[in-house]
């Protein structure tokens, strides 16, 4: 990017002091900072209630960035800038005449862009999208960020999007969605339309299967209450997994924009077969942890958790088959599935290969004999690997077939590149006016309507969600939910 064209913005962080910000957002600017991102007059504005002064927040984000960037300790030169751009405006979010005290900051002079980052719960999007047009700033060059979660259901969601579109227009909206700024999702859009070799393989004549796997080791971190009125379908599937799943599934788009993209998305969801009724039995499986065994440390289950209620039927493991009604992908199973308190921490997406048509080889060798697969790995480590067979070397081998794996892996081709975290590349998305990595108002609602299906089918029900040891791989019905159609999940 060429830097003498960053423009200067003010960013306005609602919830300021939380989790989010203080985690992810500031680590976030300060690394933008540190590579030269950020325009020199681009200001950073803490808001939430609190009463806090400029400097006793600066303070507050030294200790954060210590904590959640260690290389910025020893980084003057980049703090000091970093901190004269930190100002703090103390606002309740419900008191409108507060809100004048962005004025009073200037916010927005000089014809600046401005970015409000909503790290609150969605309850106050729609009254602060509403102080904010009181006060003049919804203008044109004004955006609103709006976390997840955007509703619980279709209603809630469409309710929170009228009220905020009552005072900022769709193209100054941004829904953000932290997966689709990790570095190797974008680098599924180059490997599938910067190369020749892989979009002509890219469909139901040459996929068996897709399998999406996002499995996570932690529980869920003294938030029993927040995250029991969600689960794992609402909180990761809704979301994380369904993007993936477009960007996976979706047919070239003419332009690498933002309509372009998101017109190509909404396809996918709306060629999503429901699932309702009967089918989610046959298609879903739901978890919830016991205690066990993380990492080599004994864990407790999701009932001996602070807060916790016996009754909940609220799963933290989902794994289920998703099926795309059109003619790419007619009959080529998608299988989701993610958890807490697995065995490992990794996500990635493999697409597995068809057989080969017709054997050549000898029994011995055909039973070797293993389908092609494309894993994309986005976390620990960003990877991209092509298992393909080979001979193995040797004159008294005969014809031995062994899978090996072509592997590119991003951190050893690019080592002298850091690899940006993925809130990184979306705030500055949203400081240049890119919403290409953001969703449309009709994506969100495209994945709730086939979410909302499968919350209806589960409460039908009586069945409770299927226990599940921490530290495995989900209950065992989830293992055999490929099988069924004669698949298997690919290992870790
Ligand atoms: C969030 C979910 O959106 O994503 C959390 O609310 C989850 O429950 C997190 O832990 C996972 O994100 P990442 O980037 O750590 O895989």
């Amino acid at each position: 990017m060429n830097k003498s064209s960053l423009k200067a913005c003010d960013v306005i962080i609602f919830g300021g002091g939380g989790d989010l910000a203080m985690r992810k957002l500031l680590p976030a600017l300060y690394h933008l900072d540190m590579d030269g991102l950020l325009a020199p007059t681009t200001r950073i504005i803490g808001a939430s209630r609190r009463e806090l002064t400029a400097e006793e927040y600066q303070t507050k984000v030294r200790a954060a960035l210590d904590e959640f960037v260690p290389s910025s300790v020893g980084d003057d030169d980049t703090w000091s800038r970093f901190k004269e751009r930190l100002n703090y405006v103390s606002v309740n979010a419900q008191e409108v005449s507060d809100f004048s005290r962005f004025n009073d900051n200037g916010v927005g002079d000089d014809g600046r862009d401005v970015v409000f980052y909503l790290a609150t719960s969605p309850d106050l999007f729609g009254s602060i999208c509403s102080s904010l047009a009181t006060h003049g700033l919804n203008q044109e060059r004004m955006r609103v960020v709006l976390e997840k979660p955007l509703g619980r259901d279709l209603v809630s969601s469409r309710a929170i999007n009228t009220e905020v579109m009552q005072n900022f227009s769709e193209s100054q909206v941004f829904r953000i969605d932290h997966y689709l700024g990790k570095e190797t999702v974008q680098n599924l859009l180059a490997i599938r339309f910067g190369n020749t070799l892989f979009e002509p393989l890219w469909d139901s004549a040459h996929i068996d299967n897709i399998q999406i796997t996002v499995s996570e080791t932690v529980g869920v971190e003294g938030r029993w209450g927040y995250y029991d009125k969600a689960g794992a379908l609402r909180d990761m599937v809704q979301n994380h997994l369904v993007q993936l799943l477009c960007l996976v599934a979706m047919e070239p788009p003419s332009r690498m924009d933002a309509d372009s993209v998101r017109d190509e998305k909404i396809k996918v969801l709306k060629a999503l077969r429901p699932i309702s009724g009967a089918n989610a039995y046959n298609k879903t499986v739901r978890g919830q942890y016991a205690k066990g065994v993380v990492n080599g440390k004994s864990v407790q289950g999701y009932f001996d958790e602070e807060g916790s209620n016996p009754e909940s039927r609220t799963e933290t493991f989902v794994a289920l088959r998703a099926d795309i009604d059109n003619w790419r992908w007619a009959g080529v199973p998608f299988y989701l599935r993610t958890g807490k308190r697995l065995g490992q921490r990794y996500s990635e997406i493999v697409i597995q290969y068809k057989a080969v048509p017709h054997s050549i080889f000898s029994d011995e060798s055909n039973r070797q004999l293993q389908r092609n697969q494309l894993i994309i790995r986005l976390q620990p480590e960003e990877k991209i690997s092509l298992t393909v067979m080979n001979k193995v070397p040797g004159a008294s081998e005969g014809m031995n077939l062994q899978p090996v794996d072509l592997n590119l892996s991003l951190t050893e081709a690019f080592q002298n590149k850091r690899s940006p975290e993925a809130y990184e590349r979306l705030l500055l998305d949203v400081m240049r006016d890119d919403a290409t990595l953001f969703m449309r108002y009709d994506e969100v609602e495209a994945a709730w309507k086939w979410v909302d299906g499968i919350m209806e089918a589960w409460k039908q029900t009586s069945e409770r969600p299927k226990e599940y040891a921490s530290g495995s791989w989900g209950p065992a019905a989830s293992m055999a939910l490929p099988i069924k159609d004669g698949k298997n999940w690919h290992d870790y």
